[in-house]
């Protein structure tokens, strides 16, 4: 066993290299408030429920008659039997033990055995969204923005991809950290650039970062990156909730911009699983689709190559910022910014720290 993808390099070294402890930033447990990613929308039909974790936060999630998702707390408030082992009855759901019925904001509303119905909510509901053909959930009724799309997108009717889903050697934090390490672009990926950037805050728990530099780099990787961008290298990684990030590379080349989106779920090993899409506006008629397909492979094509060369640094990572130096400001200030982010109610049974 390799060991890089079980979270085992967090409880090592802990008495000569003491691990730093964060509130949010990489700490197991926390469930911040965000858009999480489910499983792809095909997978549950009309009248269908099924049950889904969240790390210690159990649902049951259901596609009603009308063809609406729906979550609901899985555990039902009768006897506790997992709602996700009964049935949809056209918007609501009944439990498979004692047939007590609950509607979307889960309030009961039948029983077999007279139970009154209440208009208050037995359950607690959440809200559910569907978009890049996937089913997003968000840690209260009331989320204050939708699930996220690229910066430039917004307002656009989107084509996308799923990539895939992939285990990471990291907390999904550091990852996203990753996408605007300046210096590693360098030193991983090999493009130089003088790299300069700005945050713009779009409300709670939402911020653009944007990264612009003149490209300084001279060889093959240089030549590339000319031709996708030209002299200047420019792209927007947006954060929404510490949950999902895309990146918007606004490419000068024919395709034009290419845009990159993940959502993460946090595993138990401390680590996290993160669902990839690649998107693009929708193009109209044949050879728009054409474009179309052509603008999401070269997408492919980026990530894949900027994936190849992170997988060769990451596993094993614990981690740590130790010595940030001037270079490493816009790290510095996106874990600050994790660290201010609201944790959502499906927060429990933390993991403490190692001590400092
Ligand atoms: S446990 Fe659900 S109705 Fe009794
Ligand atoms: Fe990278």
């Amino acid at each position: 066993m390799s060991g890089a993808k079980d979270g085992r390099s967090r409880r090592q070294n802990l008495a000569t290299q003491p691990l730093k402890t964060f509130r949010v930033f990489t700490r197991p447990g926390v469930l911040t408030e965000g858009w999480y990613p489910l499983f792809p929308s095909r997978e549950l039909k009309a009248g269908e429920l099924r049950s889904a974790e969240i790390l210690s936060q159990r649902l049951a999630v259901y596609r009603g008659a009308d063809g609406v998702v729906r979550a609901l707390d899985a555990f039902c408030p009768h006897m506790g039997a997992d709602l996700a082992n009964g049935s949809v009855e056209g918007a609501a759901v009944r439990c498979a033990l004692h047939g007590w019925r609950f509607g979307p904001t889960g309030c009961l509303d039948s029983t077999p055995c007279g139970v009154r119905p209440a208009s208050e909510p037995a359950l607690a509901s959440y809200a559910v969204e569907e978009r890049y053909g996937f089913v997003w959930v968000f840690p209260s009724a009331r989320p204050p923005y939708s699930v996220p799309v690229p910066a430039g997108l917004e307002g656009t009717e989107l084509a996308w991809r799923h990539v895939g889903s992939f285990d990471l050697y990291a907390h999904q934090h550091v990852l996203m950290a990753s996408g605007i390490d300046l210096q590693h672009f360098f030193s991983v990926h090999g493009v130089a650039a003088d790299f300069g950037f700005s945050v713009e805050p779009l409300g709670p728990g939402r911020a653009d970062w944007r990264v612009e530099g003149e490209l300084t780099e001279t060889g093959l990787m240089g030549a590339a990156a000319r031709v996708a961008w030209g002299e200047r290298l420019r792209y927007v990684a947006r954060f929404s909730g510490g949950t999902v990030a895309s990146l918007s590379y606004l490419a000068k080349a024919p395709w034009g911009p290419m845009y990159v989106l993940w959502g993460c779920t946090p595993l138990e090993t401390g680590l996290s699983r993160v669902q990839v899409f690649l998107v693009c506006p929708r193009a109209q008629g044949a050879l728009g689709a054409f474009r179309e397909a052509a603008r999401l492979a070269l997408t492919q094509l980026l990530f894949l190559v900027l994936k190849r060369d992170d997988v060769k640094a990451f596993p094993n990572i614990r981690f740590q910022p130790g010595h940030l130096l001037r270079a490493d400001a816009c790290v510095a200030r996106f874990i600050q910014w994790v660290e201010d982010l609201p944790v959502s109610r499906w927060t429990a049974g933390v993991e403490e720290n190692a001590r400092t």
